[in-house]
């Protein structure tokens, strides 16, 4: 299907979009590997020790160099010592106690970057405190791929080639089968932070489904694109009032994975696909429009997961829907107080157009409940408030059903990616009561806005199980940190696909 915008508007030439031969990792997934020891002659041994293992670090680290340089073993503390003709790097990952998986790949991509000019790295884990041999060397993989991100695609100079052409993960009796998702997961959330961190005048909505299609194509899964008359023809009413002020098309992404033989469920996965935020006619104030190209991060999280699933094969049934528009102001852009009908016939007034997640995320819900799904699993850039609330690294977790909730908790805790459960009380659901329509889009004034957001989506699922996440806050980072590059952070990618592997 040709997804061309109505109005062609040029990205500039040369540019590597709707291409996904450019992979932005320094080192190739396959250039990441396990080990039952570290080889011989390495550049550089990344050794991860915690508070409690810091006295068994080589010699090359010992006491007295440790206690010169202050080293303790602290999350973010890193010690590089010369050992012959290569390098110890001690990376600290604080008490062995409560270690997680979010701590362990903060410190092996600490130590990583710090191999700098080395060719051939070597990762051991010291003491994993209570976490298993797999696990630890699954992340410690993601860890070391991810750290070699940088956003390069809108440079006018590309960097130089890597240095860096082997990382060798130590980690004996531990099966490739980990490997081989651990590098599919990093390429996923990669794939992820490249969608959030494309400018929002180059990454349009009919761009990010023609990435989406090139990656189903690469990865098998089926792909189908509505364009802006499909999208009337299926009454997504939500999609088009948020597109109707923007210059580009408005488009569903909708990826499936489909098992060999009978499929044993279905979960849905939908994301928030706002390519620029713009506010609307309730406009948004220069600073908070700033960071607005990453509004896409439910979307992209969406896709970034489902890049991931051929690779664990589940035999559940996997489909990922991505409502993508920008949310622009022209004359034919929707008013505050303007009415419209959402895919499952509910009727919304639309008292502030900045609150236009909610308003693609109907359509998709709605689409996503008519499929009768055992789970959907919404994400979402959804609310300044979920900030407030619980700052920039924790996710908002919501949903209908305790089951699912506990279910995707598990997952966000085994894989590391902080969220936190927040109700959804029935008691606020008046405030979302219109005097003209069957709903408003927003709360009374701003507090308790996450939740709000919250029930105003529960309107659209029906009885079916549903999770809700607002990840305004981990979509990015404010700086580079351990497996982190300043921007999008591919979050979400990992618990969503721990959450389909463990189904
Ligand atoms: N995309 C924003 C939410 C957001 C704000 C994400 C800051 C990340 C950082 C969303 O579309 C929005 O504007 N929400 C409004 C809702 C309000 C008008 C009810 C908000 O949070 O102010
Ligand atoms: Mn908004
Ligand atoms: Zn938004």
């Amino acid at each position: 299907m040709g997804c061309g915008p109505h109005v062609v508007l040029p990205i500039g030439a040369g540019s590597p979009l709707a291409s996904l031969a450019v992979m932005p990792l320094r080192l190739a997934p396959s250039q990441a590997t396990l080990a039952d020891a570290a080889p011989d002659g390495v550049d550089a041994v990344v050794v991860v020790v915690t508070t409690e293992s810091v006295g068994s670090l080589p010699d090359a680290a010992s006491e007295a160099f440790r206690a010169a340089a202050g080293f303790e073993a602290k999350p973010g503390q890193t010690l590089v010592a010369p050992d012959g003709d290569g390098l110890v790097i001690a990376v600290g990952a604080g008490g062995s106690d409560d270690l997680d998986l979010e701590r362990l790949r903060r410190a092996v991509g600490d130590g990583v970057k710090a191999a700098k000019a080395a060719a051939s790295v070597a990762v051991q884990v010291l003491d994993a405190g209570p976490l298993g041999a797999d696990v630890v060397a699954g992340a410690a993989i993601e860890a070391a791929l991810l750290s070699t991100y940088s956003f390069t695609a809108r440079k006018g100079s590309q960097p130089d080639d890597p240095t860096l052409d082997s990382v060798t993960v130590v980690a004996p009796g531990v099966d490739e089968s980990v490997a081989v998702r651990a590098r599919a997961v990093a390429e996923g959330a990669a794939l992820t932070r490249e969608l959030v961190n494309e400018p929002g005048g180059s990454l349009t909505a009919p761009e990010m489904a023609d990435r989406a299609e090139a990656m189903a194509a690469d990865r098998g899964l089926d792909c189908e694109i509505w364009d802006l008359e499909r999208l009337r023809e299926e009454r997504c009413g939500g999609i088009l009032a948020v597109n109707q002020g923007s210059t580009y098309e408005p488009r569903l992404i909708k990826l499936t994975w489909e098992p060999e033989g009978e499929a044993t469920g279905t979960v849905v996965l939908v994301g928030k696909g706002i390519t620029f935020d713009t506010g609307g006619y309730s406009l948004k104030p220069p600073d908070g429009m700033m960071t607005m190209k990453n509004d896409m991060g439910g979307g992209g999280a969406v896709i970034g997961a489902m890049s991931v699933i051929p690779a664990i094969a589940p035999s559940v049934r996997v489909v990922g829907i991505v409502c993508a528009t920008d949310n622009m102001v022209n004359g034919h852009a929707q008013r505050p107080g303007d009415v419209f009908t959402a895919r499952n016939g509910t009727t919304v007034e639309v008292l502030n157009t900045d609150a236009e997640g909610r308003l693609v995320l109907a359509d998709g819900l709605s689409l996503a409940a008519e499929m009768e799904p055992d789970a959907i699993v919404d994400l979402a850039t959804l609310t300044g408030a979920c900030l407030v609330a619980l700052g920039q690294d924790i996710a908002g977790l919501m949903g209908n059903d305790d089951e699912l909730i506990a279910k995707v908790a598990a997952a966000a805790e085994a894989t590391g990616e902080p969220m936190w459960h927040l109700p959804l009380p029935d008691r606020y659901r008046e405030q979302l009561d219109s005097d003209t329509a069957d709903l408003k889009n927003i709360g009374k004034g701003r507090y308790g806005g996450t939740l709000t957001a919250g029930l105003f989506l529960r309107e659209f699922v029906g009885e079916t199980s549903w999770v809700h996440l607002d990840i305004a806050g981990p979509v990015t980072v404010d700086a580079a940190k351990g497996e982190h590059a300043k921007g999008g952070t591919g979050y979400a990618v990992r618990t969503l696909t721990e959450l389909i592997a463990s189904w």
